[in-house]
């Protein structure tokens, strides 16, 4: 079955978009963030691979690796065993291949995960930390992944809740809000970091892609947007990466300068004496295997 994404665009277009922006603007602030960002998420990094439970000896494509913390801590739980980051953003990629030179059990790909001819049956596990809601044709590229993994295989992603359910994102962004023109309608079922906040949409991609009916669970995190290092940091963490950093793209400098004095205000509510500024986060855990042959 088809999946009824919301966007009038067609899927094929959406994908292009997808890979632009991460080898574009995306990538460019994730390169440029890539500390921060590792530490600001890495609770979530904990919680999905500890839910992944890689046997020393597996096999696990890390999906959409960016700029390779996942990859790298997969790595290091694996002692006899690999990982293959891939990724589609060529600048990410060149960042996570740095970080991991002189490891020997770790493998890069610089590739569309979607679509890739990966050797079937070629890994045991798959893990993706919110590199997995990017595609065009979500249930074509899950069953790309499917005949990526052994029969019998485990997939195990985390991807985010609803946006109201995420204030790390929520609270920057309704304090930019008032500040912007009306912003371009985006469908809830379009490629994004919301694209799978609702738990039925992913289980039929799932299903209707080949895999096993998933277990989806809820993950809780504090997330430091300051990273430790106060509310100056917090707010630029906002403005650059997340919700409220997409919908100040291309806006004038005066909206900008606008919407981060307001942001400054929302944030400095939240922020503690030990340079925290930490606000909660929330996904879930899609859990999953590829049917036996
Ligand atoms: C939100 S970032 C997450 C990066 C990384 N997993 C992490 O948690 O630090 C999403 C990643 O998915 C990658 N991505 C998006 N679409 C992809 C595709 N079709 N194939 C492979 N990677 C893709 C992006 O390039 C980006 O690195």
């Amino acid at each position: 079955m088809p999946d009824p994404a919301a966007s009038t665009a067609p899927a094929a277009q959406l994908h292009a978009d997808q890979i632009a922006y991460w080898n574009g603007i995306g990538g460019a602030q994730w390169v440029a963030r890539q500390a921060h960002t590792d530490a600001m998420l890495a609770p979530v990094a904990n919680l999905a691979i500890d839910r992944l439970a890689p046997p020393p000896n597996a096999s696990v494509l890390d999906i959409g690796c960016g700029c390779g913390a996942t990859t790298l801590m997969l790595a290091a739980r694996l002692p006899e065993g690999r990982v293959t980051g891939v990724d589609v953003s060529a600048p990410m990629l060149t960042v996570a291949r740095g970080r991991g030179a002189g490891i020997g059990n770790l493998a890069w790909l610089c590739a569309d995960a979607a679509t890739h001819p990966f050797p079937a049956g070629g890994w045991d596990l798959a893990f993706s930390r919110f590199g997995v809601m990017f595609f065009g044709d979500p249930v074509a590229g899950f069953a790309n992944l499917r005949r990526a993994l052994r029969p019998g295989g485990r997939l195990l992603f985390a991807c985010w809740r609803k946006l109201a359910e995420n204030p790390w994102m929520g609270v920057p962004l309704a304090a930019a809000l008032p500040h912007l023109p009306p912003l371009p309608e985006t469908g809830p079922e379009e490629p994004g970091p919301f694209a799978f906040a609702d738990p039925e949409r992913v289980r039929r991609i799932l299903t209707d892609a080949g895999w096993r009916a998933p277990t989806i669970t809820p993950g809780d995190v504090m997330l430091d947007l300051a990273g430790g290092q106060g509310l100056e940091a917090a707010v630029e963490s906002a403005t650059r990466m997340g919700a409220a950093a997409r919908a100040l793209r291309d806006q004038p400098e005066t909206v900008r300068e606008a919407a981060r004095e307001a942001i400054h205000a929302a944030l400095a509510r939240h922020a503690t004496a030990d340079g925290r500024v930490a606000l909660a986060g929330a996904v879930w855990l899609v859990a999953s295997e590829a049917p036996a042959a």
